[in-house]
């Protein structure tokens, strides 16, 4: 940790980690890993066994679904990487119970938003085929955590910071380090220096708001697009609807294509729910998504990174869009999102107007987006089109 004072006070309310955490972490980074020593370390502790358990049957671990009943057969069977993951797991629901603080915006909220970040960093890891993937999962479940930390430290000023992001329009990094001369994202990488963790994670965390990392596929990269992604698929309580437009949405990676991030976003609500429950402890229902009734979306407006963003937004609201070929349905409603408004409608479509969200934005600096805003508009105007199609 830092030796700066007010670092240190900033930090405080976050805990070392417990003992048996600490010892769990250090025999999982041995090699080879003494599996009968961790599993006599990690019963010493029910939480953290019970988690463990828990997380060796949840499906983001357990895809075939077939139980893992025991302690010692889920150590082995989730493996030196996945423990890590479990302790994170359990020292996340620690964090929650410590803070004496309820996030402005909801407490629930800001965990969702945590969770689905580390769930949509562990998948966009994976399908980049890079070995990091674990090392993901926990980045992106504390990334966030030094916004508890001001949060905890000065509660009124802190919550002045997320008043004044609403007003003002301006990206939350900014705003704290006026207020507080430190962001939440350099707070939380110096957290995971407390806790231990490498360089790397503290790299990762400290810059998931910085522009991208000119290295495809660095952990630092995978956080700060899953942070993205997160907010595309509706958790965006974290206190930052925004998003930097910088030359690109989303890293771009060779491996890693459109129906991939498809694919995330239409597993995540699901895995956010199940995983959140887990860690949580309390029932967590899922951001509603109508798969009933089929809508296709062609997306024609002139603006590269909003095109792509609406894309993925609808993508999350379960539309079909023409990243690749419309497939013609005509059962479907067909929906066209455009820049401007045709002199006459085309014959069975329904047309979104794109310029009266912009219109909206206007206040907005050019190179920040408000997610939550545009997923929230689209949303409605999508709501429109079905009351009339109906
Ligand atoms: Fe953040
Ligand atoms: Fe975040």
């Amino acid at each position: 940790m830092d030796h700066d004072p007010f670092l240190l006070k900033l930090t405080s309310f976050i805990k070392p980690l417990p003992s048996v955490a600490d010892r769990v972490l250090y025999l999982a980074r041995q090699d080879p890993v003494d599996f009968k020593e961790l599993t006599k370390v990690i019963e010493t502790d029910p939480i953290l066994s019970t988690m463990i358990v828990s997380l060796a049957n949840s499906p983001m671990y357990n895809a075939s679904g077939r139980a893992v009943d025991s302690l010692d057969r889920a150590i082995v069977f989730l493996g030196q990487g996945r423990i890590m993951d479990s302790v994170m797991a359990y020292m996340t629901r620690s964090i929650r119970e410590d803070s004496t603080e309820e996030w402005p915006l909801g407490d629930l909220n800001f965990w969702k938003h945590c969770i689905s970040v580390a769930i949509a960093a562990r998948m966009l890891a994976e399908k980049m085929h890079i070995p990091a993937a674990d090392k993901c999962f926990i980045a992106g479940l504390i990334h966030d955590v030094g916004k508890l930390a001001l949060l905890n430290y000065d509660p009124s000023a802190y919550r002045t910071v997320i008043e004044e992001v609403v007003q003002t329009k301006r990206p939350i990094e900014f705003i704290e380090l006026g207020a507080f001369g430190v962001t939440h994202a350099n707070l939380a990488g110096q957290i995971s220096r407390h806790w231990k963790l490498s360089s790397h994670f503290m790299k990762a965390i400290s810059f998931h708001h910085d522009g991208p990392d000119p290295i495809t596929g660095t952990l630092a990269n995978v956080v700060r697009s899953a942070n993205l992604l997160a907010k595309i698929a509706g958790y965006c309580e974290s206190g930052n609807p925004y998003n930097m437009i910088t030359t690109d949405l989303l890293v771009p990676h060779p491996r890693v294509n459109q129906e991939d991030i498809q694919d995330i976003l239409t597993r995540l609500p699901k895995m956010v729910t199940d995983l959140s429950t887990l860690i949580l402890g309390q029932k967590v229902d899922p951001i509603p998504v109508d798969n009933e009734t089929k809508i296709c979306v062609s997306v024609g407006i002139g603006n590269g990174e909003e095109r792509v963003l609406l894309r993925y937004i609808l993508s999350a609201l379960g539309c079909e869009t023409n990243f690749g070929q419309l497939k013609e349905d005509e059962d479907a409603i067909q929906v066209m999102i455009m820049d401007y408004l045709p002199s006459v409608a085309p014959e069975g479509k329904h047309i979104i107007d794109f310029q009266s969200w912009r219109e909206q934005q206007r206040d907005i600096p050019s190179n920040i987006l408000n997610i939550k805003s545009l997923r929230h508009w689209i949303s409605g105007k999508l709501e429109d089109v079905k009351a009339i199609a109906v």
